[in-house]
């Protein structure tokens, strides 16, 4: 294979790059809003607001300073709180947890499928007369099955909230992620598709009455500029950001089409390798935030390519019914044994925009040599 190469590092993740495709833009940008000299509130963080509603056929959307913030206001506004348990999966970033916990209410750990997002069969089970929400995680990127989650929440009067963090753009059946419960919660955060200049969030929805309110608590809960309505918070979305995301939001598609035909090469290269990678139903289009293979020998593979100047990563390492913060919940080894799992084997490979071809078939050739697949040169030109 002539043009597979591990000679030069292959990072992970590269916003350095990021901002040097953008950098003009950027520093124009910048410029403006310093210019301007309004840097909290205003035009362009309504301009946001509207170029994503329009993006997401949604009738709301709340500018956020993060996606942690836009779960907690929008689990806050579903009227969840104390005494109140809230279903979600146990493998998901930190801050899904950490959200329902902030607002006093507990979290109710459901089990996940192999494709790492909540497992709706299991979810019956752990509904009691205190569940009053579940928040599925679309994780890497992947819509959960949203169908029969909505069929349950239907039946026993849940409320849906979406984390909703790592999946801006994708789809299923024609239907955008954050647009299947009454609030999708979606993060800006640097590492994700659409990224800002720092943290960032925000909350999707067609009520228009929360969304309101949304508005208030994420300023102090003022309802004008010396009337204190409620308690509130501050979890408004900087100028720059907005100006910043606005701009980036126009390089979505091409951001999005890079990172699908990566998961492609890579779905192709492994395609008969002995370890589980990420598929694509018909009616699913996934954004691929992250591409992660699950393997039995990972940590050997994963010191295997970083040898080979291929930096990986895992999504997540250790459980949040494991997590020390967790240990209140009176979980213990063996309660998710899916996620447990998954936790041994999965590996993020590196899929952003900015690696090429190249790069790519230098991953799978290094992965099929470690997992001593016959002639991994054969495979690749294959
Ligand atoms: C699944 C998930 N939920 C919530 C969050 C929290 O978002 P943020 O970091 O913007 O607060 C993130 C991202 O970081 C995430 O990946």
């Amino acid at each position: 294979m002539a043009d597979a190469k591990t000679d030069h590092q292959i990072p992970y993740v590269n916003l350095a790059a990021q901002s040097e495709e953008q950098f003009d833009d950027l520093m124009q940008i910048i410029g403006q809003v310093l210019k301007q000299g309004a840097f909290v509130g205003g035009q362009k963080v309504a301009e946001f607001e509207e170029k994503v509603a329009d993006y997401c056929g949604a009738s709301q959307v709340i500018a956020l300073n993060s996606g942690t913030d836009a779960l907690m206001l929008a689990m806050l506004v579903a009227g969840v709180g104390r005494g109140d348990e809230v279903i979600t999966p146990p493998n998901s970033f930190i801050a899904s947890t950490a959200a329902i916990v902030h607002i006093g209410a507990r979290p109710v750990f459901v089990d996940v499928l192999p494709d790492q997002n909540i497992d709706p069969d299991k979810i019956e089970a752990a509904i009691t007369p205190h569940t009053r929400a579940i928040m599925p995680v679309h994780l890497t990127g992947r819509v959960c099955q949203m169908d029969r989650i909505i069929e349950i929440a239907d039946r026993h009067g849940l409320e849906i909230i979406e984390d909703a963090a790592q999946s801006f753009g994708s789809a299923y059946d024609g239907r955008m992620s954050g647009r299947f419960g009454r609030f999708g919660c979606f993060s800006a955060h640097p590492l994700k598709n659409l990224n800002a200049l720092g943290d960032a969030g925000f909350i999707v929805t067609d009520d228009e009455a929360a969304a309101q309110r949304i508005r208030r608590l994420r300023n102090h809960g003022m309802s004008d500029r010396v009337t204190v309505a409620e308690w509130g918070l501050v979890s408004r979305m900087d100028v720059l950001q907005a100006a910043v995301l606005t701009y980036r939001l126009q390089k979505l598609p091409d951001v999005i089409e890079r990172r699908r035909n990566n998961a492609a090469l890579y779905r192709k290269l492994l395609r008969h390798a002995d370890l589980f990678v990420p598929d694509c139903a018909p009616k699913e289009f996934n954004t691929f935030h992250t591409f992660v293979i699950q393997v039995q020998s990972r940590d050997e593979l994963q010191k295997h390519l970083a040898a080979r100047g291929i930096k990986t990563t895992i999504h997540y390492p250790i459980p949040i019914h494991l997590q020390p913060a967790a240990k209140d919940l009176g979980h213990g080894q063996g309660d998710f044994p899916v996620t447990e799992r998954q936790a041994q084997e999965i590996l993020t490979l590196p899929i952003n925009q900015h690696i090429d071809e190249s790069d790519i078939k230098a991953v799978a050739r290094e992965i099929l040599s470690f997992l001593n697949e016959g002639s991994a040169n054969d495979k690749i030109s294959a």
